[in-house]
């Protein structure tokens, strides 16, 4: 079975390392055309702007060409095709997939039955290991390291697929965590099991003024509304936090504010102008760290 992406616990530390340092190649020099001849699927079962359209743009500067779709209105699963079928037929056509799928565990199933590497897009709120590893492009870039960070996670922890592959990718490296959340929205039992199982230390809070002022990051999330099987129960809940300038005294000079994006309100626009904002930069990165990743699943890196 070809090596795919399905969770970021499917590279190790030297492999994580060795994409962003990839990362930092590509950056410097972006037009690579060595991969011409390949051709890449794109294949998104869910909405996406910034995740789609920097793996094309990553596969369009290696010198390969993407096929794909960006909703599956027009494909043949509106007749019934299941997803296995679906991929052994796409499989014969290209040399990746990149998938993004609303159901969690959709990525796997995939891989079981590809015959080309396949990389997570992100499958429901599971797990997001391209977001993860731009995510700590910029966490280096940012603080000069990644070891030793203390990293304030805040918003949706419960469905932020963001949130659960950053945490396990983070135990690499020595984390202090603060996970600010209100308790319907708290991280799953299941990663805070494997956190106390490494032994790295980690509190939860509900106010955001709690973990502000010692957080080297500060990892904002969208509260999910796709993800809430009942509305109600997300309009408790949706305005919980809503981050504004006036409230960044006394933070670290260095903090930097970090987003999967899209966001909605939880990041107010007074905040932009701040030089603490770094969200539009650490999405500027994916481009190259997607590049890193698929250089490196097809043996070119
Ligand atoms: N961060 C992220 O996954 O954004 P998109 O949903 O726009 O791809």
């Amino acid at each position: 079975m070809p090596k795919s992406l399905i969770s970021i616990q499917d590279f190790s530390k030297d492999e994580i390392l060795h994409i962003l340092d990839v990362a930092q190649e590509f950056e410097a020099n972006r037009e690579q055309n060595f991969l011409a001849g390949k051709v890449v699927a794109c294949l998104f079962f869910e909405p996406s702007t910034r995740t789609r359209l920097s793996f094309e743009a990553a596969v369009n500067r290696l010198g390969a060409r993407v096929i794909g779709f960006p909703d599956n209105r027009n494909t043949s699963q509106t007749k019934g095709e299941t997803l296995e079928d679906t991929i052994k037929i796409v499989s014969n056509y290209v040399d990746m997939i990149v998938m993004r799928h609303p159901m969690a565990g959709a990525a796997d199933i995939a891989a079981s039955v590809a015959s080309v590497p396949v990389i997570n897009a992100g499958d429901g709120a599971n797990q997001h290991p391209t977001q993860t590893l731009l995510d700590l492009y910029s966490i280096k870039k940012t603080q000069g390291r990644l070891e030793g960070l203390e990293i304030d996670m805040v918003g949706d922890l419960k469905y932020g697929r963001a949130v659960h592959s950053l945490v396990e990718a983070l135990r690499h490296f020595s984390p202090k965590f603060t996970f600010t959340s209100p308790e319907e929205l708290n991280m799953p039992k299941k990663y805070l099991e494997m956190l106390d199982n490494d032994g790295i230390p980690y509190r939860q809070v509900d106010r955001i003024e709690d973990g502000l002022d010692t957080c080297d990051i500060l990892y904002m999330t969208r509260v999910q509304q796709e993800r809430f099987p009942d509305m109600d129960e997300y309009n408790k809940v949706k305005d919980v936090y809503r981050l504004t300038a006036s409230m960044l005294d006394g933070v670290k000079p260095g903090m930097k504010i970090m987003h999967p994006l899209p966001r909605v309100n939880e990041i107010a626009t007074d905040v932009d102008d701040t030089p603490y904002a770094y969200y539009f930069q650490q999405a500027g990165g994916g481009m190259y760290v997607r590049m890193a990743i698929i250089s490196y699943l097809l043996g070119f890196r």
